[in-house]
């Protein structure tokens, strides 16, 4: 091992500056060399490769987004595309790779580490926090205080107007943003794609809240929810005579949880996990994902991660019935 790469793929999570920094910086001081590969697989066919020293990653510990920017790329999805790539990092002496994202992107690390020998580390970098393998993602934790914050403020004005809101936080097929802001936001409901959901149900529980109470009612729903969103609920609602008078609004707060600077904790985990890559490819190791259980650093096979889904954690469902 003398030459390695350290992408970033698939959408972006506060956290993956932290995580490129701990795997640069501890490759450097193992004597390796390191490769940036910007745009994530995309940059990896077209060959948009660059030298990472030191300095390349000092200051961005604390800033969002990725560096190295990132891509969802089709073409890496075949096998021309994924051949393509591998011709490049060959030319560049490039013989391990670091990749952080999400489920495609560990995927895709584990088609190219199969089909052309080469080692792959994968550390998990999403906000949806959907990978088995670790308890937390990066870039969850941040999202999460985001979505959180916005939930404050709109609760003020709720409240103020005795509204009904419902906020959309993302999670494409996943409720973990949803159910943990629902629990730290007071919300009365959350809706997650993990339940079933049935409108009827739905209505009634709101009813009953509006009519029991005279304040405000945040309904939190996961954008991946089985009724289509927040949106789709809200028209549903309001074709109901029975809630004519209730005054209800949709938050949709979407990509503004991608960004901003990514939370203490989500920094620690980050440069936990950019250091155990290394370190795992140092080992020897190839075709794992870092991840930290019970805090510690853990590897799992690749294979086990990607495509498998992650529970969410069923008593802070309940959790949030029982205490809005
Ligand atoms: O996977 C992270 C995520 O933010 C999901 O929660 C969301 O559904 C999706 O990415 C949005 O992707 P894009 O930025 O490509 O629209």
């Amino acid at each position: 091992l003398s030459r390695i790469g350290v992408l970033t793929s698939g959408g972006d999570a506060p956290g993956m500056n932290a995580c490129i920094r701990a795997a640069v910086r501890r490759a450097l001081a193992e004597g390796l060399e390191v490769v940036g590969i910007r745009r994530g697989y995309a940059g990896m066919i077209d060959g948009d490769f660059v030298e990472m020293d030191r300095l390349s990653v000092s200051n961005i510990l604390q800033q969002g987004g990725t560096i190295l920017k990132s891509a969802r790329s089709k073409a890496f999805r075949t096998k021309e595309g994924r051949e393509r790539a591998a011709e490049h990092l060959k030319a560049h002496g490039v013989d391990a790779l670091v990749v952080i994202g999400g489920d495609g992107t560990l995927e895709g690390a584990t088609r190219l580490g199969e089909e052309h020998n080469i080692a792959v580390v994968g550390c998990p970098g999403t906000i949806d926090n959907d990978l088995f393998g670790t308890d937390e993602t990066i870039g969850f934790d941040s999202a999460l205080n985001t979505a959180l914050e916005s939930i404050d403020k709109i609760r003020d004005t709720a409240d103020a107007h005795d509204r009904l809101f419902l906020i959309e936080v993302m999670g494409r097929d996943t409720g973990f943003i949803a159910l943990s802001c629902g629990i730290g936001g007071g919300a009365e409901l959350v809706l997650i794609p993990e339940m079933l959901t049935d409108m009827g149900a739905i209505k009634e529980r709101i009813l009953s809240l509006m009519s029991s109470q005279s304040r405000s009612s945040i309904v939190v729903v996961a954008e991946g929810d089985e009724l289509g969103g927040a949106q789709k609920i809200a028209e549903a609602l309001r074709e109901e005579s029975a809630f004519d008078d209730i005054d209800t609004r949709v938050t949709v707060l979407g990509h503004v949880q991608r960004g901003g600077s990514p939370t203490a904790r989500d920094r620690v985990l980050a440069s936990r996990l950019g250091n155990a890559a290394v370190e795992a490819l140092l080992e020897g190791h190839s075709g794992v994902m870092v991840g930290i259980v019970n805090n510690d650093v853990k590897l799992t096979p690749i294979r086990n991660v990607w495509g498998r889904k992650k529970e969410v954690d069923y008593d802070l469902l309940q959790l949030t019935a029982l205490l809005s």
